[in-house]
């Protein structure tokens, strides 16, 4: 009960209100996610892409920073329950003229906004809006600084959970620039809360968040060893608008030592699956023999990513599948 109160994502009988980071939530919220996710997978490959869930909810994307597979997924989504959507363009929006956040987000809320979808360069930027906004409007993160990544994690965990099944028996790897990524900290946060064997980290110190250990991972330093035997393995781009001062030698050396390449690719077991929140840096942190082969999974993430968007959308909204009759089908 302490939890659910002291959580600003949970409404007072425990359900979802707001979508803000994973931390905090347990594994029959997160569960719940992937099972309603599950129910909507099936939608894009309808004739009519499209559930009457939230026919009547209007829905603002709010993108302060750039994004193509985030936005565009969640515009996709939103259209798919049948919402109505609306993308602020914040270049031409008047943010420019000076209009506090607060003020614009208001606005907003005076058109009848039931959702924002936030991405902001802040860490953090999304629970300050979670905090201000009125009573009957929810908030999603779609990234904000460093801090989270939320519906990237669970379209990950979704993605895994469908390839590989109980993440009790699964080693996983998440590989590079662990310590600007939103997306590394809210799947670290996701793979332990579901259960996972063993959840790794691979990276040069200097890529690596201060007491990551705490965070219950195990930390390698060299490639090979740390894809020893996983079921899947997570590169993730080198995140230099983030970087302060050099943190790597060069891009050339990194790929040499961090490069998803198959060479190193065949240390881990032979089934394994290769994921990648996007975009890919070819020839960085992954080489194109492994992001286009068998083994990658990372244009699949990106469809599942819209059921996963679907699943967090209806239950902020209040309306998980099945709330009114025959509307799923
Ligand atoms: C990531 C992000 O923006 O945090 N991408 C994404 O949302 N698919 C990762 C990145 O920018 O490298």
């Amino acid at each position: 009960m302490s939890l659910r109160r002291q959580n600003p994502q949970l409404d007072s009988e425990g359900r979802l209100r707001h979508f803000l980071s994973i931390e905090g939530l347990g594994r029959t919220i997160l569960t719940e996610i992937l099972d309603t996710a599950e129910s909507f997978a099936g939608v894009g490959s309808q004739q009519v892409k499209k559930v009457p869930l939230l026919r009547g909810k209007t829905i603002v994307n709010l993108f302060f920073e750039a994004s193509t597979r985030t936005r565009t997924t969640f515009e996709l989504a939103a259209k798919r329950l049948s919402a109505d959507v609306l993308n602020i363009n914040i270049a031409s929006s008047a943010a420019v003229k000076g209009e506090s956040l607060l003020d614009m987000l208001h606005n907003l809320e005076a058109m009848q906004s039931d959702l924002f979808v936030v991405r902001h360069s802040e860490s953090g930027a999304a629970h300050f809006i979670a905090r201000h906004v009125a009573p009957h409007v929810s908030v999603i993160n779609a990234g904000d600084g460093r801090h989270a990544h939320p519906t990237q994690a669970m379209l990950d965990m979704f993605t895994i959970r469908r390839h590989k099944g109980d993440f009790g028996q699964l080693r996983v790897a998440i590989v590079g620039d662990i310590m600007h990524s939103r997306v590394a900290r809210s799947q670290i946060h996701a793979l332990t809360t579901l259960g996972t064997a063993e959840v790794r980290v691979v990276a040069p110190a200097t890529l690596l968040p201060t007491a990551v250990e705490q965070l219950g991972v195990h930390v390698f330093h060299d490639l090979a060893e740390g894809l020893r035997d996983c079921d899947v393995v997570i590169g993730l781009r080198l995140q230099r608008e983030r970087m302060e001062g050099a943190l790597l030698p060069s891009e050339e050396e990194f790929f040499e030592r961090y490069g998803l390449t198959e060479r190193a690719l065949a240390h881990a077991r032979p089934d394994a699956i290769v994921m990648h929140p996007g975009p890919i840096n070819r020839g960085v942190e992954i080489d194109s023999a492994v992001a286009d082969g068998p083994q990658a999974v990372i244009l699949e993430q990106v469809t599942l990513g819209i059921a996963v968007r679907m699943a967090v959308m209806s239950m902020v909204l209040g309306r998980p599948p099945g709330a009114e009759q025959g509307e799923t089908t």
